[in-house]
């Protein structure tokens, strides 16, 4: 083992895979574009999905890449010593090229060999697919092992819900999978048999060998192709590295926790610790959120919510430990330097991050002190308190649902069996979106609803170039979300569109597909697409070689696709609204109906 940075790591993990002829390809937005699957990207593989179903990628069939990620399903455990909702993964990948065999010699030659990390291969234990009634036991991965010295003792063989990687919805590609465990305590032999059970074994790496499609049946379908997909993460491999047992030792974290430290005159102890993680996390998260390009802010629904929650659970914590004003931006200012060099985007934007979280510290801080006196007022006597009332403290006093549960764990309180539901149909009765409009975004997959969300893709182009034409050059995307049923397009302006405005857009859009205009793609550089007047985010960083797909005269964009051939698939496009997101940003939704009846007059 050597010493490194988590820069030094990444470096090192990118060198690796160059050498072994990948691409590096650069870190995706945070905010899936066009995938209404999951809010926000939390791993490597998501904006490769249409790659691992086959279609063909600019950059070849090996690529690598460190990607931000934000998974809030590990929320409740950041504090403990690995977790984090906002983290790097390191991932290689294979689109129908290397399979099994290369994959894992690969894995662990980076890991063990004292060119790359050299960590001590007696440490290690590895996870593989026990086999079910969908898929066999991976024998073939466990074999691969065996040949390069880990003992039967340090293989396990664990179901579905362990070793089994992906879909990130519903439907779409997936695989068994098999996890790398590294010992971490220093003073202490590795047993000779390995418990995954045991925290101390960290996972540090996983490959998913993604050669099946999960269908709208539920049933698996072997891909076209054979893909892999990994994760290392990189803050923890980052800990490994440097001997520590807890990613907030790292330089990743420390600077993080020191300034709360300074912020709040407090000294880390066994109780407080975990504020003290949970605001460093938090921060992290919400300072990756609002720098993305995707202009992000706090709401009631989607990513906006859960970044409302990361801000206001921060702001909490920092109130356990003392902290009166404003500290968000002090802590935010330091994620910003410690990542500028790797995401420019967050020093471009960093007034905004500040602003953002002032603005929602401050408005948080309106009501923390009375909403935490109603809670303990509602929780007085009683051995807990009902979804109704959590609805309360949300609308009253703006505490997340989870805030709230939060709370109530730390009287000991239980929750009641139909919590959530109580509190949810308080808040579809108040929202414009309910969250079963979120919950339900989560579990419609992509695949099957994939054409209805490939022509509105499409539309999204048309849209794009329509608002150019209409309101100026300067007009640009700030993000898009599709699902089957609509579009929803936000771009840079600072006016609300008149209806003759919108009228226009509405025909110019219509006026193309009515004209049948092909969609073409084609691969080129990043220069040559910016010489043909290509639209795109050219802020941020691109491969060398980029898709760009044309329609008609009409619009050309960088794009990674995919969408129709022609847009006499596409039917009537028709907006259905135009509204303010944030300042300086509008948002349209649209939709694409049948060809309206031609009404004929009855003699
Ligand atoms: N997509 C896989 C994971 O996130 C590599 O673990």
């Amino acid at each position: 083992m050597k010493f490194l940075t988590a820069k030094q790591l990444k470096e090192l993990y990118l060198q690796f895979f160059k050498e072994k002829d990948h691409a590096i390809l650069p870190s995706a937005s945070l905010i899936p574009e066009n995938d209404p699957t999951v809010l926000f990207t939390t791993a490597g593989m998501h904006p490769l999905v249409p790659f691992l179903m086959g279609q063909p990628h600019p950059l070849g069939k090996r690529l690598a890449n460190a990607q931000k990620c934000i998974r809030t399903q590990d929320i409740d455990e950041v504090g403990d010593e690995t977790h984090t909702t906002c983290f790097e993964m390191m991932g290689n990948w294979s689109l129908g090229d290397y399979f099994k065999e290369e994959a894992i010699k690969m894995s662990y030659e980076f890991l063990t060999s004292s060119k790359w990390l050299n960590l001590d291969s007696k440490r290690l234990a590895v996870t593989c697919f026990a086999g079910d009634s969908d898929a066999p036991k991976d024998e073939e991965a466990a074999r691969i092992w065996l040949s390069l010295g880990v003992p039967n003792e340090r293989i396990a063989f664990l179901p579905k819900k362990n070793n089994w990687w992906g879909p990130a919805g519903n439907t779409g590609p997936c695989g068994p999978d098999t996890e790398m465990f590294y010992w971490t305590p220093n003073d202490i032999p590795a047993p000779s048999v390995f418990n995954p059970a045991d925290k101390r074994w960290v996972e540090i790496w996983n490959n998913v060998f993604m050669q099946y499609n999960k269908n709208k049946e539920g049933k698996y379908e072997p891909l076209a192709q054979k893909n892999v997909d990994t994760g290392l993460g990189l803050e923890r491999v980052t800990m490994i590295m440097q001997g520590k047992t807890n990613i907030f030792d790292t330089e990743v974290f420390k600077p993080l926790i020191e300034k709360v430290k300074e912020l709040s005159g407090t000294e880390i102890n066994s109780e407080n610790q975990k504020s003290f993680r949970i605001i460093a996390d938090h921060m992290r998260a919400a300072t990756f959120i609002l720098g993305d390009e995707k202009g992000i802010v706090p709401s009631n629904v989607d990513q906006g919510y859960i970044l409302r929650r990361y801000i206001r659970r921060a702001v909490r914590h920092g109130r356990l430990l003392g902290i009166e004003k404003n500290f968000c931006k002090d802590v935010a200012e330091i994620v910003i330097n410690n990542h500028k060099m790797d995401y420019p985007e967050l020093e471009k934007n960093k007034q905004f991050v500040f602003k953002e979280l002032d603005k929602e510290e401050t408005r948080f801080k309106e009501t923390l002190d009375s909403g935490i006196r109603l809670f303990s007022k509602m929780a007085e006597k009683k051995e807990s308190i009902s979804g109704k009332e959590a609805f309360l403290l949300f609308q009253s006093h703006g505490f997340p649902l989870e805030m709230t549960k939060e709370l109530m764990l730390e009287k000991g309180m239980r929750l009641s069996a139909n919590f959530d539901k109580e509190f949810n149909e308080d808040f579809q009765r108040h929202q414009e979106l309910s969250r079963l409009a979120t919950e339900k975004k989560f579990s419609s997959g992509l695949a099957d609803t994939q054409f209805e969300t490939i022509k509105l893709h499409t539309a999204t182009h048309l849209l794009h170039a329509a608002l150019k034409k209409v309101l100026g050059p300067n007009v640009n995307q700030k993000g898009s979300n599709i699902t089957a049923e609509r579009l929803r397009f936000d771009f840079s302006y600072d006016q609300k569109m008149t209806q003759e405005q919108l009228k226009q857009v509405e025909s110019l859009v219509n006026d193309a597909i009515k004209r049948k205009l092909p969609v073409t793609r084609e691969e080129m550089s990043i220069e040559d697409a910016k010489a043909q007047g290509a639209t795109a985010l050219f802020t941020s960083k691109y491969g060398e070689k980029v898709s760009v797909y044309t329609i008609g005269e009409f619009s050309k964009e960088v794009c990674t696709g995919p969408h129709v051939n022609n847009l006499s698939e596409l039917g009537h496009f028709r907006i259905i609204k135009e509204e303010s997101v944030a300042a300086g940003v509008r948002r349209i939704k649209a939709i694409l109906a049948p060809e309206p009846q031609e009404k004929y007059m009855s003699h």
